[in-house]
């Protein structure tokens, strides 16, 4: 396994929309592998294949409610996800890893159930509410180009990003 370099706004991976996987092979694995360790270097909840420069449909998300499970395990691999049901709302902060020290207030679906396929080609349908919910939102956007920033009401000022940290910590 090996550490990506997280691409940040304003490199064009992150405006392009990301190509269906076909052949499951030990070259998507690999990309698998290094996007898990660089997503827990980070500390993030998700993270998405263009992030890190490969346009394929893969994301990874944390299912951050299974608090039983170590970060290593709370991972769902997702590759040519589709949201095939939402259900209710919610307004919150949302970050992103590639635009970094930048909060806003993002509206999504309460719930959202995904389909998608795991490593091997098998399909499977997983589901999550709250932060897990707006993370399969999140991280299927970048598969189309599509940054939280476009979608935020607005931008936390400097302050409120003071007292949202402190709030984090
Ligand atoms: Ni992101």
């Amino acid at each position: 396994m090996a550490l990506r370099k997280i691409r940040e706004e304003g490199d064009s991976a992150l405006l392009k929309k990301s190509r269906v996987v076909t052949d499951f092979n030990k070259r998507i694995h690999t990309l698998l592998d290094d996007m898990r360790e660089t997503l827990l270097e980070a500390n993030g909840v998700g993270l998405a294949a263009p992030q890190v420069g490969v346009l394929r449909r893969v994301v990874l998300v944390m299912d951050v409610s299974k608090e039983e499970l170590s970060p290593e395990e709370q991972i769902i691999e997702l590759i040519n996800p589709e949201i095939i049901e939402t259900s209710g709302e919610q307004t919150g902060t949302e970050g992103c890893l590639s635009v970094p020290g930048v909060y806003g207030i993002v509206t999504r679906p309460e719930y959202a159930k995904v389909r998608a396929q795991d490593r091997y080609g098998n399909f499977f349908e997983v589901d999550g509410h709250g932060i897990v919910a707006r993370c399969f939102c999140h991280e299927i956007d970048h598969l189309d180009g599509h940054l939280f920033t476009e979608k935020a009401e607005r931008i936390l000022t400097p302050e409120e990003l003071e007292n949202y940290t402190e709030e984090d910590e």
